[in-house]
């Protein structure tokens, strides 16, 4: 039984930092006019109202897309994914001005679809009875989304490798499952051998009961070649409680990511970590 929902950490400070992780991969593979695919194994409700009872009750998006939201001086990778988020409150009738909150935060398939291009598609997998349902609405009547309802990690089979030959998966599970280590190294494994070129980004949290080591360990372990690693922290990796941080891990990233990540994750890790307790990061773990 999933008890999970995204709704209650729409926008968070982690949520900010992958969706602008992604704008930039995507961005990365437009820069060839040739399609390419975006597969998102754990896709969420796709979009999120921020004034819900569930967004409220914690109120997360404000250390997170609140910190960003109309803030001068932003890089460019952030000004666009600034701009996936305007746009879908521009679409949904919601007047957008840089002081206010967002009313609504797109999921990564709504950052995603705004990044698409004419000919590039997006497959879409979703295992949650309450989640899955909303994100067939939000895209019903939309011809480059495929959404496919069931175990995420099953897309790695049955739509690998794709036809464009080029995209991206993005991995991005809720880590309710103590054995969820073992199914994203062995999903990445399948994907690898399916198709090695792909790009594979897999989200995590930094908090004691997952062992982001370990994770690094393995995908290291299962020979995977040319693996990115960053990580935004807010509070010191040894806090007890909560979460610490994020990471993603990058297989396979676009050429010079590494260095044009570097000044992005700064200027977002100086926007979240305001007590100065956390830290950003951009390594290898494995070099290219
Ligand atoms: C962190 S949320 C995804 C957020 C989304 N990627 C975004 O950035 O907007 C994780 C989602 O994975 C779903 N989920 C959990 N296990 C899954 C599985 N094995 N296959 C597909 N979805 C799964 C959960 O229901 C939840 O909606």
């Amino acid at each position: 039984m999933l008890s999970y929902r995204h709704a209650y950490h729409a926008g968070n400070f982690a949520d900010v930092f992958k969706h602008v992780v992604l704008t930039m991969l995507l961005q990365a593979l437009a820069r060839k006019d040739k399609p390419y695919v975006y597969i998102d194994t754990h896709a969420g409700a796709g979009r999120y109202d921020l004034h819900s009872e569930a967004a409220r009750k914690h109120r997360e998006f404000a250390s997170g897309i609140a910190r960003v939201w109309g803030v001068p001086g932003a890089p460019a990778p952030v000004a666009a994914y600034l701009e996936a988020v305007a746009a879908l409150n521009a679409a949904s009738g919601r007047a957008v001005d840089a002081g206010a909150t967002p009313r609504w935060y797109p999921g990564s398939p709504r950052i995603a679809r705004h990044l698409l291009r004419h000919g590039d598609r997006m497959v879409l997998g979703e295992l949650h009875s309450s989640e899955a349902p909303l994100l067939q609405r939000e895209f019903a009547q939309d011809r480059c989304v495929q959404v496919v309802r069931g175990d995420g990690y099953h897309l790695l089979k049955s739509h690998l490798p794709p036809a464009e030959r080029r995209g991206m998966v993005l991995i991005d599970p809720s880590y309710e499952r103590r054995e969820e280590i073992d199914h994203i190294v062995a999903a990445l494994r399948e994907g690898q051998q399916r198709w090695a070129t792909g790009i594979y980004a897999i989200w995590y949290p930094v908090m004691p009961k997952v062992p982001a080591t370990a994770l690094h360990r393995r995908v290291i372990a299962a020979g995977t070649p040319k693996v990115l690693c960053a990580e935004l922290c807010v509070l010191p990796d040894d806090n007890p409680l909560g979460m610490n941080g994020a990471g993603m891990i990058i297989v396979n990233p676009p050429f010079q990511f590494d260095a044009e990540l570097r000044p992005v994750l700064s200027w977002l890790h100086q926007r979240f970590d305001v007590e100065r307790q956390g830290r950003a990061e951009v390594r290898w773990l494995v070099p290219e």
